[in-house]
């Protein structure tokens, strides 16, 4: 299955993905986008030769003169995409918004990777240590990655998988940040095994991982 993994910053996740034992002969990463010029995840990406494409536009109001000079358009990376025959699309630390068309040409085969429980804790500024803080300071006693597919808005489309972690004893946010991304690192290439082997369905309202 031919996969794009969209990031933001540190890869640790596009990691995880590219150390899967599990999904070395499944999968291929054709390509690494991000919403940023450079970070972290590409130096991983290009240490193994998958090509890396930064997003240079907002969704919309830029010139295409613009867009050359910082990056690709969105329009460009849906293009791109269909070219590279890519299958599934995981977002993992991407900041942006994806455009509706992209949504609708990849239905559900747009996963994301939140880390806390949703549906709590999601939602518009819900991303890196602010996510961990609202946990924290909402004295929750659990927290965990969720990985779901991708609609319209921010962390509300259906859930296919999550993990739970014991938080009752920690002191601060950044220790749940690192309970919980260690549980990211199963999840995430468990996912997208799973949907390799076609064993996740939708029945009803329900997402039902095989
Ligand atoms: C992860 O915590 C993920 O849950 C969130 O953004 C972070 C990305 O981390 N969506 P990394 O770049 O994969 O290390």
């Amino acid at each position: 299955m031919k996969i794009a993994v969209f990031v933001s910053g540190r890869g640790s996740n596009l990691q995880a993905i590219i150390n899967s034992d599990e999904l070395r002969n499944l999968i291929e990463i054709k390509a690494v986008i991000s919403d940023k010029t450079d970070c972290p995840a590409f130096k991983i990406a290009r240490s193994h030769s998958i090509p890396t494409y930064s997003i240079g536009s907002p969704r919309s109001g830029n010139s295409p003169k613009q867009d050359k000079e910082t990056g690709i358009s969105f329009s460009e990376l849906s293009t791109l995409l269909i070219q590279f025959n890519v299958e599934l699309i995981v977002l993992a630390g991407f900041l942006k918004l994806i455009p509706d068309y992209i949504i609708n040409q990849y239905k559900f085969r747009i996963i994301n990777i939140h880390p806390a429980l949703l549906p709590s804790f999601g939602g518009k500024g819900m991303y890196g240590l602010s996510v961990h803080k609202a946990v924290f300071d909402s004295s929750a006693k659990v927290s965990g990655p969720t990985v779901h597919f991708v609609d319209e808005t921010f962390d509300t489309g259906k859930i296919i998988a999550q993990k739970c972690v014991d938080i009752s004893d920690v002191s601060s946010p950044e220790e749940i940040a690192e309970r919980v991304l260690k549980l990211e690192h199963e999840i995430l290439p468990f996912v997208i095994k799973k949907f390799a082997e076609g064993k996740i369905t939708i029945e009803g309202k329900r997402v039902v991982v095989l």
